[in-house]
């Protein structure tokens, strides 16, 4: 049998010029593309700008499998053979270098048996290939290991999606069929204790590098297994970084750390990948070294610098249905170990409640992140929250609750161009009648679009002279630094 030939880099840059890639087994063309939702994110408030309509999504691949049909051809009769030869619930008794000898042993005797030509870099390939179908995650491998991929999104067995920079792109990764891939997404699970079939086709899970994890399978999947992962980044952006990459201006990113540093009750929010988490780990960056911190996270993304930190993790229900640890309880909990600042990863429920009265009563500079559209509506979204918690309060007792306790929400958005901006900095002032009166501090103004797409603005300060947050800066001697961050952010700067 000929062998497909293959280029020596799996991973990289896209390929140009190569024959489209028909699957292995004959089966169904795949599904056409679909075009990506539009997304729906925050505009800022009011102000009508100069955008240009949309384009329409034209889908371009990413190469990022380059290999021919022969080969995977060549390299099912070898994977066939191998399965019929080895006993894989044994094999998953060695541990992985073991077992990687193993199959390299039997791998290279099939293949000399069988008579397949290749050379030896070929067969190198083949053997880690094999090696990730069966020991690792299979096509997912030279995705999960690229650390410039934000979001991996499979969408059944023949489609594959990837967040680069902010942009979402279809790949050419596929896999087998739908078992193979099902087998894969159990293979994540399992690893921590879960169980993902058609009996229980939600699941929660984490890789063993941080990443998190969502599988949801037939038959609630209707085209196949779904599959996203949010991949963990090791090394977390700063604060310069977003200085940088302009997502916040020098003088906007000076405000910021004097907010954390005088220790206000700040709420992040943001749609989903918006960078409400990587703010959130800037923000915790100004926490004083010498203060106890704890941490409620679903799964632990945040990396605090400090000394002294407890970082806690809620715990689903396991198969059985038992054992959950609800984010409330852990906020709860938090409240008897004498914590200085509780940070909560994700505010999504009745913990609202919890995080807002620590923040009332002295566990000031603490933080939370939330998912809302604008400020005013992360602010109805935790009066909602607490509402549906099944706390009998009134309305307006909950709203001066929210005014007690917040202080600044960010605003956080992911632009349609893909970059990440701060749109607001929006001080809590205070009540009027029965509505809570916000004050923008900054905000990012969109000028409109330049002719790459990509959206033009400038952050700038609304002009306030003395934010309602002056006190505690006062009080950490940080007035003059605030003084003249507000002067340089008024000037755009
Ligand atoms: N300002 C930014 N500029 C570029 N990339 C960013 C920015 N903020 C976050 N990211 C990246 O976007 C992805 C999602 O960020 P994350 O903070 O986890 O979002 P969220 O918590 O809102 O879902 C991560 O890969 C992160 O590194
Ligand atoms: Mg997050």
């Amino acid at each position: 049998m000929a062998f497909g030939k293959r280029t020596s880099a799996p991973t990289g840059a896209p390929k140009p010029a190569a024959k489209p890639q028909p699957k292995p087994a004959a089966k169904a063309a795949p599904p056409p593309p679909k075009p990506e939702p539009p997304k729906a994110e925050a505009a800022p408030e009011a102000k009508p700008v100069k955008v240009k309509p949309p384009k329409p999504a034209e889908e371009t691949t990413l190469r990022i499998d380059d290999r021919s049909s022969q080969y995977y051809e060549t390299k099912s009769t070898i994977f066939n053979a191998l399965i019929d030869t080895i006993d894989l619930s044994q094999l998953a008794q060695l541990d992985p270098e073991s077992a990687r000898d193993e199959i390299r042993d039997i791998v290279v005797e099939i293949i000399s048996i069988k008579n397949v030509v290749m050379s030896i870099s070929e067969q190198e390939q083949l053997l880690d290939d094999i090696c990730n179908d069966v020991l690792g995650y299979g096509p997912l491998e030279p995705l999960l290991a690229r650390d410039d991929i934000a979001d991996i999104m499979v969408n059944g067995a023949d489609t594959t999606y990837i967040e680069v920079n902010g942009k979402i792109e279809r790949t050419n990764i596929r896999f087998r069929d739908n078992s193979q891939l099902m087998n894969i997404c159990q293979r994540i699970v399992s690893q921590v204790g879960r169980r993902v079939d058609e009996s229980s086709p939600i699941c929660d899970a984490r890789l063993l590098d941080g990443s998190r994890v969502n599988v949801i399978a037939p038959p609630l999947a209707i085209d196949g297994p779904t599959l996203t992962i949010r991949k963990f980044k090791k090394d977390k952006l700063k604060l310069n970084d977003l200085v940088n990459f302009g997502s916040i201006s020098p003088s906007g990113a000076e405000v910021l750390r004097i907010i954390g540093h005088s220790r206000c009750n700040v709420l992040i929010s943001g749609g989903t990948g918006s960078g409400k988490t990587t703010l959130l780990n800037c923000l915790t960056g100004f926490i004083d070294p010498g203060e106890r911190v704890i941490t409620c996270e679903d799964s632990a993304e945040l990396q605090l610098q400090q000394p002294h930190v407890v970082r806690l993790e809620t715990r689903p229900p396991n198969i059985e249905g038992s054992g959950e640890v609800t984010m409330r309880e852990l906020v709860k909990n938090c409240l008897r170990m004498r914590p200085e600042r509780i940070i909560v990863g994700e505010v999504r429920g009745p913990e609202a409640f919890d995080l807002l009265q620590a923040m009332n009563t002295g566990h000031d500079g603490s933080m939370g992140t939330l998912h809302a559209n604008s400020p005013r509506e992360a602010l109805s979204r935790v009066e909602s929250m607490i509402t549906m918690g099944g706390f009998a309060l009134p309305a307006r007792t909950i709203r001066e609750m929210i005014v007690g306790s917040i202080d600044v929400v960010v605003q956080a958005s992911r632009l349609r161009d893909g970059s990440r901006k701060i749109m607001n900095v929006t001080e809590v002032m205070g009540m009027e009648g029965d509505t809570i009166v916000l004050q923008d501090v900054m905000n990012f103004e969109i000028d409109g679009e330049d002719d790459s797409g990509s959206v033009a603005g400038k952050h700038r300060g609304t002009g306030i002279g003395r934010p309602k947050f002056w006190e505690r800066a006062t009080y950490y001697n940080l007035e003059n630094d605030l003084a003249k961050a507000l002067d340089r952010l008024e000037a755009g700067e």
